[in-house]
């Protein structure tokens, strides 16, 4: 009778010493041990030739040798498991599908910016561009804004402190001069780029924004040929029937003035919160170049006209793809770029 007792240390014991080194043998293990046909099954059937006052002292010891048995088997299992995942890990999967390479879109600034300068190269524009750090003499003084003049007041100025006489440009006006400076007329330029004005951030104002600025000087020069040239590109730039209608205005660089609205491209005119019913939108100013701009600039302003314009980017892009907010340009948040995608 002692003997199936001896039996039962000796498996222990076996238990104990036994090598598992890999997922086939942990499983040769179970098979041998725990499974329905393993010895501590037999070793418990054993329990029928142990003496009646031994049978409990018996029963407890083949337990906790099964408990001995499972709790190395778990642990093992555990090991080798974590072994697997982390190798698994490491090595590649050749016939995984490739992740896509997403293509990014042009921002609408720029795709905007792009069409008025496509436009207007069709009719014989080039680009010249200007600083975005200029002098008092080209974004004021030489635009017949003299120091003290009320029209400053308009466009609300950055200035750098080391220097009052350097402002961050409030306009691309600036490349106007510094075109007529360096070229002999004619000249027919747009000159795109950015600006930045001291505006309380809003969805309709923002402290830097894009213009795009033109500027014709020739003999004979006329309102008319202003008048055409804009309409030419709000045709080309908003679709065919797109009204235009020019209301005065004041720019201390052009005499005279005007504003330039087009007809709402939301209600087509029948008024709507867009154009606060009036069935306008204002998209740009404009006018002919006053003599004293082009004096400064030595050009003979008996014998040369021109004229001008200014329009902003972020307006043409708001009303072209009804964009509510102008912070939005700003934020680079990609869920709303990406619907430019494939837009060049
Ligand atoms: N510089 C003006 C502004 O930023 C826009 C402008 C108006 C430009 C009339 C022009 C012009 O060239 O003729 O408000």
């Amino acid at each position: 009778m002692d003997a199936i007792f001896e039996k039962v240390k000796a498996t222990a014991e076996e238990i104990n010493d036994y090598a598992i080194g890999s997922l086939e043998e942990l499983e040769q293990f179970r098979i041998k041990y725990i499974g329905s046909k393993g010895e501590l099954k037999n070793l418990f059937a054993g329990i029928k030739e142990v003496a009646p006052e031994k049978k409990k002292e018996f029963g407890q010891l083949v337990n906790q040798v099964k408990q001995q048995a499972e709790e190395k088997f778990n642990t093992i299992k555990a090991s080798l498991g974590n072994e697997s995942s982390a190798s698994s890990k490491n090595s590649i999967d050749l016939t995984a599908p490739g992740e896509p390479i997403t293509l990014g879109s042009r921002h609408p600034i720029s795709i905007v910016k792009n069409q008025i300068i496509e436009i207007f190269s069709r009719i014989g524009f080039t680009i010249a561009e200007g600083p975005e750090l200029e002098s008092d003499w080209y974004n004021f003084s030489a635009l017949n804004m003299p120091e003290n003049h009320p029209a400053r007041d308009m466009q609300d100025t950055y200035f750098i402190q080391q220097d009052p006489d350097i402002v961050l440009r409030t306009h691309t006006s600036n490349a106007q001069i510094r075109t007529m400076e360096s070229q002999e007329p004619p000249i027919r330029v747009i000159c795109p780029g950015r600006v930045y004005r001291n505006e309380t951030i809003s969805a309709r104002a923002h402290c830097q924004f894009h213009q795009v600025e033109g500027l014709y000087i020739d003999e004979k020069v006329s309102f008319a040929d202003l008048k055409q040239a804009l309409y030419y590109f709000t045709q080309e730039m908003f679709g065919e029937g797109t009204k235009i209608r020019l209301r005065p205005s004041y720019f201390p660089f052009t005499e005279p003035s005007a504003e330039m609205d087009i007809s709402c491209l939301i209600c087509e005119g029948e008024g709507c919160s867009v154009c606060k019913h009036t069935g306008w939108v204002e998209i740009l100013g404009c006018g002919m170049v006053d003599p004293n701009v082009l004096d400064n600039c030595k050009i003979d302003s008996e014998k040369y006209t021109g004229f001008a314009f200014g329009m902003g980017v972020e307006r043409i892009a708001m009303l072209k793809y009804g964009i509510n907010d102008i912070r939005l340009f700003f934020e680079n948040d990609v869920r709303f770029l990406e619907q430019f995608t494939g837009i060049n």
